[in-house]
């Protein structure tokens, strides 16, 4: 595997596999990287012939309060991972060469509406950052494909509106969220629990899966499923940012014919923020 760290290598690199015909996709992460993010290379290696992985903690999604000092940085470690799961190539560039006019006043893509809702509105300016420096990989890697995780479903749903709007040249495939064994979805936050917050920590995913149950089973009042999960997360510690039904398309809140939804979940456990969700598919009325 090839670990580069500056564009102009990787333009190189990247035009000489289109030369050949072959097709690219990528893998955006921060790093730190688990089970989550390999399943997601996995992906890209189903659809591409070869398949770059970007290793790049993006400080302008970070608030000003937020853990972006803390944020676990583990990059010899996430070259081995990505070497041993055969990886064409870890693109892993310092913030000059990201952010070559500093990081105060960058050019930046923004998706309004979806990106202000929900996490948006707890984070501000957090998808801002996220957009401006997913378009930024794009246009540096410029690949056929790029997987995203379903774990941050609003993430994704705001990458597929931007990639729309701006006619980008890029296809976006998504890879389910895995999991521990007891439902809590694997992510880079978690080594912020302490074991007793941890044991609790899977109620957020139990909480998600039964409100789709409940939907399933016939049940509409959206309002009655959204608090009923509320206090089930503040029954076991959580101080919820959020508890809802949306439309799974563009998240905006359901109707009494909307069909495909999806349970979404923002919720703190002590330092760590937790996110969760899952989709409902309910049958043809
Ligand atoms: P990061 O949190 O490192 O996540 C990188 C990718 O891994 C995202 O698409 C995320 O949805 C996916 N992912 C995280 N946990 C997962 C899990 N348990 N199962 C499957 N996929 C999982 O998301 C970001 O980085 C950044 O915002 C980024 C898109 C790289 C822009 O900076």
């Amino acid at each position: 595997m090839k670990t580069v760290r500056d564009i102009q290598t990787l333009r190189e690199i990247v035009s000489g596999w289109r030369q050949d015909g072959e097709t690219i996709a990528l893998v955006p992460t921060m790093g730190s990287l688990h089970r989550g993010h390999l399943s997601l290379v996995s992906v890209a290696q189903e659809h591409a012939e070869r398949v770059v992985v970007s290793v790049f903690v993006n400080p302008t999604q970070f608030g000003p309060d937020e853990d972006f000092d803390a944020y676990p940085r583990t990059l010899e470690n996430d070259r081995r991972r990505l070497s041993r799961a055969a990886v064409d190539l870890m693109f892993a560039p310092g913030d000059d060469e990201m952010y070559p006019f500093g990081g105060d006043h960058v050019t930046s893509v923004s998706v309004p509406e979806i990106s202000a809702m929900l996490c948006g509105n707890d984070r501000p300016g957090h998808f801002v950052g996220v957009t401006s420096v997913v378009c930024r990989l794009f246009n540096i890697v410029q690949p056929d494909f790029a997987v995203f995780g379903q774990k941050d479903y609003q993430q994704l749903v705001i990458i597929r509106r931007m990639v729309a709007d701006l006619h980008l040249p890029v296809k976006i495939l998504a890879g389910q969220t895995q999991r521990e064994k007891d439902g809590l979805a694997l992510s880079s936050r978690n080594r912020y629990l302490t074991d007793i917050q941890r044991k609790s920590a899977s109620i957020i995913r139990a909480a998600i899966s039964q409100c789709c149950e409940r939907l399933l089973g016939g049940e509409s009042n959206y309002a009655t499923l959204e608090s009923d999960g509320l206090k089930r997360l503040e029954g076991v510690g959580f101080s919820p940012d959020y508890f809802v039904v949306r439309k799974a398309g563009d998240l905006s809140p359901p109707d009494a014919n909307s069909r495909y939804l999806v349970v979404m979940a923002a919720a703190r456990l002590g330092s760590a923020r937790l996110i969760d969700n899952d989709l409902v598919e309910l049958p043809v009325k």
